[in-house]
Parts: structure tokens; sequence; C-alpha cells
């Protein structure tokens, strides 16, 4: 049988790129693009598109049926910032739109499931550096209370009926296709867009903020890769831990001058301060390399090469 994907949130900023590279992969006609609204041109003209809620599980379902769907990509989520603005839409967005693929899966309509966690699930008494795939988790952002008790369920899902549920902790992803909308990391996107536009950058992160961060290309290879990854391969049923560069708004804006000299940095931070500094600095991925063979590609240097070619 010919796989069928559907990838829900298709519009946002990883679902995209996404949505693109699995067309490539796997055919137009087998990856189906979901979102609340309509996407791009491209998106819209390249294979299937359906408009779709992902909390309401009957209308999932009714495409899952109408397209033979075996495999699900569930991408919509509210990020860090906006969540801690609604923090019961968050929750509700965030956590019912899993449950009800993971009974999806359960009831056997579809075989497997990606969901993606985030660096948010670990909090302020986490390990900053190195933090490891197993390690005290005390989130204290309702989006990172959401991933982890979304792990869990993603976990017991696994264990107690079976489902084939895989998951990555995204750091925060740096893209120029289409741009991220209420992180706590979309400064290091914000940055190359404004760099080119205009040669500054008021930052909402103080300089030496240090996250973990990756290159889209990278993000959505290793997505591709966990899914591809023989069932037994994948040993950690909560998240893995994924890890590419770090650096602080400091190193980035440095990096960006080699590029366009009088590039221009302040600083206010804003209320994304705090949930900066409750997450990791540095993230152990080492699982993840040994269990299925991930490998980053980009670092700094390179992503920014590439952002500034593609922004210019
Ligand atoms: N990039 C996300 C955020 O900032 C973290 O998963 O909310």
């Amino acid at each position: 049988m010919k796989d069928t994907l559907l990838i829900i949130g298709a519009c946002g900023q990883i679902g995209t790129e996404l949505t693109q590279k699995l067309r490539e992969i796997y055919g137009n006609n087998q990856v189906i693009a979901s979102d609340i609204r309509e996407g791009n041109e491209e998106m819209m003209q390249a294979g299937p598109f359906e408009i779709l809620d992902a909390t309401d599980s009957a209308a999932i379902l009714e495409i899952v049926q109408k397209y033979k769907v075996n495999q699900v990509y569930l991408m919509a989520a509210m990020l860090s910032a906006t969540a801690e603005k609604f923090p019961h839409k968050a929750w509700q967005l965030n956590m019912t739109s899993l449950l009800g693929v993971l009974e999806l899966a359960k009831e056997k309509h579809i075989q497997q499931v990606y969901w993606p966690s985030s660096i948010a699930s670990f909090g302020p008494t986490s390990p900053k550096v190195n933090t490891p795939q197993q390690t005290i988790m005390e989130p204290t952002t309702v989006y990172g209370i959401s991933k982890l008790a979304g792990e869990h369920w993603c976990n017991y899902y696994h264990n107690r009926y079976g489902v084939d549920v895989r998951s990555i902790r995204y750091p925060g992803i740096i893209s120029w296709k289409t741009k991220p909308g209420g992180g706590t990391t979309d400064y290091a996107v914000d940055i190359y867009f404004k760099a080119v536009e205009n040669q500054s950058y008021e930052c909402f992160l103080s300089e030496n903020t240090r996250l973990p961060m990756m290159y889209m290309e990278d993000a959505v290879n290793a997505t591709i890769q966990i899914m591809q990854a023989a069932p037994d391969a994948i040993k950690t049923r909560t998240s893995y831990n994924l890890a590419a560069i770090s650096f602080t708004p400091k190193e980035i804006a440095k990096e960006i001058e080699k590029h366009i000299p009088n590039f221009n940095i302040t600083y206010k931070p804003d209320f994304r301060q705090p949930i900066a500094d409750s997450w990791p600095q540095v993230i152990d991925d080492e699982a993840a390399r040994k269990d299925w063979n991930w490998n980053h590609k980009f670092d700094l240097e390179l992503m920014t090469e590439e952002m500034l070619k593609n922004l210019s």
C-alpha cells in the first residue's frame, strides 16, 4: 500500500516546508495539506488541500477516510508567547488536537503519528547546559506544560494501545519561507528579515540569552527521518531531544555583521525574557543521534549565509 499522509497545520512555519518536502518524496497527491485557513498559492496548487480545525476529530476522521490516510503529522499548535496570553485556549488547541489524533490511531484509522514537542517542556529547574534526554522537567509556561503532558500522552498511547507515535523536542526553528508566529525564539528569524530590510533590529531578548536553535532544513530532515525509521529503532516514546546550534542574540548579530557591516542591534527585553530564561541553553541529543542516526548540517555561519542569500 502506498503511504498517504495528512499534515494538520500545513500552513504554519514548519508545516509549510515539511509539506513541500514530503510532496517531493511521496508525490503531490499522497500528501494532504490541511489548516484552519487557506495557504499560499504554491501550497494550494501543488496537491490536495482541506480546511480543517485540528481540534475537530470527527472532521479529521472524515478526511482520513476520504483519502485513505495512514500517517498524520500534527503540526498545529499555539506557541509559547501567544499561549501566555491565552492559556486556556492554548491548552485546548494543543491538547484536544493531540488526544483526537491519538484516538484515531488507537482505533486503527491511521497507523502512524508525528507530534512535535519542544525545548519548552523543560523548565528553570532542568540543567541548562547539555540538558539530558531524561532529567527534571518542571515547565513554567502553559505551552511547556502542554508539551510535557502531550509527551506523556504519546508514551501512554504507545505503551497501552501500541500506537506508533513519534516525537521530537524542537529547538527554535529558523526559516525564511514562512515566519513563525507567537514564539519566544522568533527573534532569531525576525533579525534576518530586519537586517535585510533596514540594517537594524530591536531584540526582545537580552544580548546574552543563549537558546538552542536549528535551521529549517535540518528540522524537516529530522522529522522525516524519525518517521521513516524502523519502529524498533524508536526507543523513546515520549519525545527525543534534538539539537544543532546554540547562540545568543549578540552572537547572531555578530555573524550578520560579517555580511552587513553596518547592521545595528539594540535590546529591549519584554515578557518573553523570563520565558527564555526558563529554558535550556544547550541540549544533549545523543539518544536521537544513536537511535535513528540524527545529524545536523547547518551551523550558525552556514545558516546565516543561507538566510541572507534567500532574503535579499
Ligand atoms: N519556538 C518555540 C517557541 O518559541 C519553542 O518551541 O515557542
